[in-house]
């Protein structure tokens, strides 16, 4: 089916492939008194509808969907979830809020250890239907590509098991998702006393199998103090890319543990979280073109109160993304619009920046920047529609998510009205 979006009161892009840094952040086209004809699952043009119309013999048995009082936006992207995982962690945030932390909790056997049990006691169908739900939630704020990690399997049975659920998860909804394995999220119980002996499993066996069944796209590592050391981030990285994997990190959340050199090292895409990057590891990623990935959700569900300063970021021409880090743990919400809004409150970013970062940059970190991310022609049509008539709206109602309807590569998803 071929559409034309016909008339909307804005259409609000970035443009082109490239990554926008510094005070670019703050900019957006804002185009106005033009409609968008998508045919065979691409933007095939965008003019007034008088033009389409002349331009593509197509277009006259396009559908046409109204504009007025709605602006069109590209479909977000997250570039930064744990979406395949089962279970709760309710107990752990009431903790926190009795005066716990994070660590402590996981130290106490809670944490992604917790989760762990659940997914691996999960049958491969309950965790396909938590994380199919789950999807679709993702399409309901906008988003129309999601990253998605493995990391709560930590051998190579369950590691396997979590993608391959992505991999159904992804042939059963319209969203686009881009798989990640993440067997550096954590040491398992059986490795606690022999960490290199983990690091060598996820180099001999896991990566090889994951890329051979091309399982996945991306290797990421937690890179932290008492995670993964520098050292064994960089095996386990470039082990990956000797396998066809590009890299992305958790990196510095908690302090500053040397992982965004790591990802300037290893030419990394992302560096996520960022909390605590030194000079010398902004540095790094300045000159290896490394988006920064921030997290506001899973900073303010856990209580933290030490952020990355944006303006740094900003001052090196570092790109930034947002995304949910949708997680049992930290950040238990696929709601990419509040990641946005709390990108403006916890860092003082722009409802423009907020845009880019879930557009284009986003797109960017995940290498699909060619393909989508933008609102233009020969892009996929991968769009959001927002029943409000001006962008400044989505932020400015901050509780409110009014959405209209999504489209997935010319797919139609939650139309109310069209
Ligand atoms: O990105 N920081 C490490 N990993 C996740 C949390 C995972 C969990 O707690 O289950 C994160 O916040
Ligand atoms: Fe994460």
């Amino acid at each position: 089916m071929n559409y034309i979006i016909d008339g909307p009161e804005q259409i609000v892009t970035p443009l082109g492939a490239l990554p926008v840094r510094g005070e670019q952040q703050d900019r957006l086209q804002v185009i106005t008194g033009k409609s968008v004809f998508v045919a065979d699952g691409k933007i095939a043009g965008v003019d007034t509808t008088p033009h389409l119309l002349k331009r593509f013999s197509r277009a006259k048995n396009a559908r046409r969907i109204p504009g007025k009082g709605r602006i069109v936006l590209p479909g977000f992207i997250d570039p930064h979830t744990h979406l395949a995982f089962t279970g709760n962690r309710r107990e752990e945030f009431n903790l926190r809020l009795r005066g716990s932390t994070y660590m402590e909790i996981a130290r106490r056997g809670g944490g992604i250890l917790s989760t762990l049990k659940s997914v691996r006691e999960a049958s491969p169908h309950q965790l396909y239907r938590d994380t199919l739900a789950r999807a679709r939630t993702c399409m309901a704020f906008g988003v129309t590509t999601v990253e998605a990690k493995s990391g709560y399997g930590l051998n190579l049975k369950d590691e396997v098991k979590q993608l391959e659920v992505l991999q159904k998860v992804a042939k059963d909804v319209p969203l686009r998702i881009v798989p990640t394995l993440l067997a550096a999220h954590e040491f398992p119980a059986e490795y606690k006393q022999n960490k290199d002996a983990y690091v060598d499993l996820i180099c001999g066996q896991i990566i090889p199998e994951v890329a051979q069944r091309k399982l996945a796209l991306f290797c990421d590592v937690f890179c932290e103090k008492g995670v993964f050391s520098p050292a064994q981030a960089l095996k386990v990285l470039r082990t990956g890319q000797r396998f066809g994997l590009k890299s992305r990190l958790h990196a510095d959340e908690f302090v500053q543990s040397g992982a965004a050199v790591v990802a300037g090292q290893v030419h990394a895409l992302s560096a996520d979280h960022l909390n605590f990057p030194s000079e010398e590891g902004l540095m790094a990623m300045a000159r290896a073109g490394t988006v920064a990935i921030l997290l506001p959700g899973a900073s303010m569900f856990l209580l933290h109160r030490q952020h990355v300063n944006v303006p740094d970021l900003r001052r090196y021409g570092i790109p930034i993304a947002l995304a949910t880090d949708c997680n049992p743990g930290s950040s238990p919400t696929t709601n990419l619009l509040l990641a946005m809004r709390l990108g403006c409150f916890t860092y003082g970013m722009t409802s423009e920046a907020a845009i880019n970062a879930v557009t284009i940059n986003a797109a960017v970190s995940l290498d699909l920047a060619k393909e989508t991310g933008t609102v233009e022609q020969g892009k996929c049509a991968d769009l959001s529609v927002w029943d409000v008539p001006h962008y400044l709206d989505l932020f400015y109602h901050y509780g409110d998510t009014p959405l209209a309807f999504v489209m997935c590569r010319g797919n139609l998803v939650f139309p109310k009205k069209v």
